[in-house]
Parts: C-alpha cells; structure tokens; sequence
C-alpha cells in the first residue's frame, strides 16, 4: 500500500506499518493473560523456569490438552498467545540441555502454536517480536518506561538476568523510536530536495542511536555474563544450523517432515535494519544472507517497512549530490553512531559470550574443576554459533565494516 502511494507522489508516512507513535515496534499495552478457556497454556507458561528446573516441564505439556484457537481474537490476544507457546515451546526442547533434545514438538502444543504463528505472519520459535517487544508491562501506569517500573510477562530460566536481559533490550528498542519517527522526514526531504530538513531529522536519527547505545550499557548492570552464558543462553537457541539438532524439530500433527527455525536474537529487531537500508550500508553476501533471512522473524508490517525505505531514491547519493557540508556532517555523524553502537554490541559479545566460552573451555579442560561452575553448563555447541545460528565475530566485525563503507569522508573512517 505505502509503494502505491509512493508512486502516486504521497509523502511517506509510518500509518500503514504498525509502528507506535509512541512505543515504535514495540507492542503498545501487551495483554497479560488470555482468555480463560486458555488457562492451561497460561498456567505451565508461568512455570516455565521452575518446571525446567525440576524436569517436569515436558511431562506438563504432554499432558496439555489440545485446544481450539478460534478464540483468539485480537491482535494483542494472538501476540501473548504466540509469546506464551514461544517461551513453553524453548523448556520443552531445551529443558534437558543440549543432549537430550526432541524431535518432535507433541500436537496439543505443535498445532495451536502453528496456528497462531499462520495469523500473525511470524514463525512458530520464539522471536525478538516476542521476548523483548511484547513481553513487558508497567507496574505503575502512569510511571515511566526504566528498570524499576518494568516487569517482563514470562520468563526463561536464569531469574534477574533473563528479566534484565529482555528488558534492557525493550529499552534499546524505545531509545530507537524517535530514530524511526525522523525517517519519514529524511525521505520526504529527499524526494523534495529540502537540504535543511534532511539534515535535522538525520541529526534526530544520529542522537536516537547514541541513546540506544547509552540504554544497551545497562546490560552489564542488570545481567549476569555466567548466567546469561551458562543458564539462560541455549532457551534462546533454535533448530536450524545447530549441530545438537541437525535435523530441525517435526510439528506433530501440522507436518511430518522437520522444519528448521533460527533462534531468538536482536538480529530480527527492524531497527537496524532500517538505518541500514536508509543509509545505504551494502552488507557482504554471507552477512546479507542472514540478515535478510532474519526478517523473517519479524511482524510483516515491519518487514514490509524495511522493504519499502529500500525502495526509495538514494539519500547517499542525494547528500553527495548536494554537497551541502552541514548535509554531509549530519549524515556522516550518523553513520558514526550507528557505528558506534555496533562495536560496542561487538564489546557486549565478547563480555557476555567470547570470555565466557573460553572459561568454559578452560574449565572442561581441567575438567576437576569445572564442578558448580555456571559456564560448564553451556552447551559447547553454541561457543562459536549464535543464537541465531551465525558464525558470531567473523559476522559482526564484517557488518561493522561494510557499515563504516557509507561514510563520505575519508577523515571520517
Ligand atoms: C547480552 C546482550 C547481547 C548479546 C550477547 C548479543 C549477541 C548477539 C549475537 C551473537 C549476534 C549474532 C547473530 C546471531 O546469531 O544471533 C547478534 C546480532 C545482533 N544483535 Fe545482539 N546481542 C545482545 C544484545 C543486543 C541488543 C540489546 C540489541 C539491540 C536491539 C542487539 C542487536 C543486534 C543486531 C542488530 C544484530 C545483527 C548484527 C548487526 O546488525 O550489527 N543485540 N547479537
């Protein structure tokens, strides 16, 4: 729809992408429970890390009965319910570590979950759209949007962390909402040559992705790298390019052949995305391979958004086209950011999964030792990989690089 209106010479505007005025792609006042006939999905959803804990979890779950999704209505209602599936879905495979994996997810929990997933255009794992962007509530209405008026709806195991996990990321993603508010501006001041309006709004976009970077320090005060590593890592790992299982997971009663998912990962947030296709960052094939694979996980609309900014006349090619010097700083400072705060994501890394590992491998080389030690308890399957399946440096080093190929200035790079 935007496309068409595109051509016919409307100004861009977010209005059909489901993007919050507020809130951006962040869910606006996710639902906290689903209707009643949905109680024994709510009920095990709210166990999740104690029935993990005690190996009960897919016992619970095998006992679940089959219910009808016809009652889910609302798109909020659809978002908790695929968020509920999502998070008992992960202790149902993951809930023995990496070695005692499943191969089939049992029907009662496989089919509505399927469905679910069928409505809301996303695939049946747990995604960042779940976890981080409808996963929150205030404890107080009227207070703000921080650490301690926050409370997440369900959880994985890995108690304080995991909450400061999703949530340090939920506030990432707000910090980043006026970034996504300006970008109707830099394209409709392209389109119409506004040299001024073009710069104050990639001015707003740079300072936004500065306060993402400032929000994403948070990680380190609200999560625990040991736990985050050792506990709470492998419920957000998925079924495709993981060695522990190779050939993806069946959906009883939906397909018998398996089918392979990524995990969850920040990498499916629609936020860089779109800096990157507004700025014009061209990534490598592997690294594009991925990333566009991703989008896959995200809501369509936000997809389609992505899509769409892609489609729109160069704004490198316009700030080059004007040499405008105040044009060229704002743009250049803007990719500085987004630079910025990728080699910073590249420090979060290595803190929360590079150090972490090698302990880890120390540790199961003395193998005495590693007794009671969180990190022993990681699979090694995941050292290398992320959660989303990529191979993690090599990766992240290649986009940051491909990202600093934008800037104009030598100086500048
Ligand atoms: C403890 C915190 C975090 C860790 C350990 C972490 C780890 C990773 C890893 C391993 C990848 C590689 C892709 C994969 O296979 O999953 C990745 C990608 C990515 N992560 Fe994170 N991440 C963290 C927090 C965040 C947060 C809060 C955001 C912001 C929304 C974020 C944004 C991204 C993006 C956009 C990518 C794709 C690469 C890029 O475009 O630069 N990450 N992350």
């Amino acid at each position: 729809m935007a496309s068409a209106e595109t051509e016919r010479g409307a100004p861009f505007s977010l209005d059909s992408y489901y993007v919050s005025e507020e809130l951006g792609f962040v869910l606006p006042d996710p639902l906290e429970n689903l209707p009643p006939y949905y109680q024994p999905w709510m009920e095990i959803a709210l166990r999740v890390p104690e029935l993990v804990h005690s190996h009960d979890l897919r016992s619970h779950v095998n006992k679940m009965p089959l219910l009808s999704t016809d009652f889910l209505q609302s798109h909020r209602e659809l978002r908790l319910a695929h968020l509920v599936l999502g998070m008992v879905t992960m202790g149902y495979v993951w809930q023995e570590g990496e070695n005692d994996t499943v191969e089939m997810l049992p029907r009662n929990l496989a089919v509505p979950y399927w469905e679910v997933s069928l409505r809301l255009g996303l695939p049946s794992i747990l995604t960042h759209a779940d976890a981080a962007l409808a996963n929150w509530r205030k404890k107080d209405p009227e207070g703000p949007f921080d650490m301690d008026n926050l409370e997440v709806l369900v959880r994985l195991p890995g108690g304080d962390s995991v909450k400061g996990f999703f949530l340090v990321t939920l506030l990432v993603e707000l910090a980043g909402v006026s970034a996504i508010r300006s970008i109707p501006a830099v394209i409709n001041g392209v389109r119409c040559s506004d040299s001024e309006a073009v710069t104050k709004a990639l001015e707003n976009i740079g300072q936004s992705i500065q306060d993402m970077n400032d929000a994403l320090k948070l990680m380190h005060v609200y999560v625990d790298p040991s736990v985050f590593y050792g506990v709470m890592r492998i419920f957000l790992s998925g079924w495709k390019d993981n060695p522990c299982m190779p050939k993806g997971l069946v959906y009883e009663g939906v397909q018998t052949e398996p089918v392979k998912f990524s995990g969850g990962s920040a990498a499916q947030s629609s936020l860089l995305h779109c800096f990157d296709e507004l700025l014009g960052v061209k990534h490598e094939e592997k690294s594009r391979a991925f990333l566009t694979r991703m989008r896959n996980y995200m809501p369509p609309a936000h997809r389609k958004l992505i899509e769409d900014i892609s489609l729109q006349p160069s704004l490198r090619g316009f700030v080059q086209q004007q040499a405008n010097q105040g044009l060229s700083k704002a743009f250049d400072d803007c990719v500085s950011k987004l630079l910025a705060l990728r080699s910073y994501h590249i420090n979060v890394v290595s803190r929360f999964i590079t150090v972490p590992a090698a302990k880890a491998r120390q540790l199961r080389k003395n193998s005495h030792e590693s007794e009671g030690e969180m990190v022993s308890r990681a699979p090694a399957s995941l050292e290398e990989r992320g959660t989303g399946g990529s191979g993690i440096m090599t990766f992240l080093k290649t986009v940051r690089d491909k990202t600093k190929d934008v800037l104009l200035h030598e100086a500048s790079k």
